[in-house]
């Protein structure tokens, strides 16, 4: 399995892919889609997920590229 993760610049991390992780309630909950954003500002109000705010903030990032394999 091949996971691609790209933090955008000046912007969020993208995996493309799902994932499965305990929310602030503690109940488990599942990605939708085939990709999804984490915040990687620290101001979004959605966390651990993107939602804008790094526009408004003004926020300043080099864009990264990398792809995980597991086996
Ligand atoms: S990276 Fe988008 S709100 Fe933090």
């Amino acid at each position: 399995m091949t996971t691609e993760i790209k933090a955008r610049e000046n912007g969020p991390v993208l995996v493309e892919g799902t994932a499965t992780y305990i929310d602030a309630a503690g109940q488990e909950q599942t990605t939708q889609g085939s990709m999804f954003a984490l915040c990687r500002c620290g101001a979004s109000a959605n966390k651990p997920f993107c939602d804008g705010t790094h526009k408004q903030i003004g926020f300043e990032a080099e864009a990264i590229a990398l792809t995980v394999t597991k086996e």
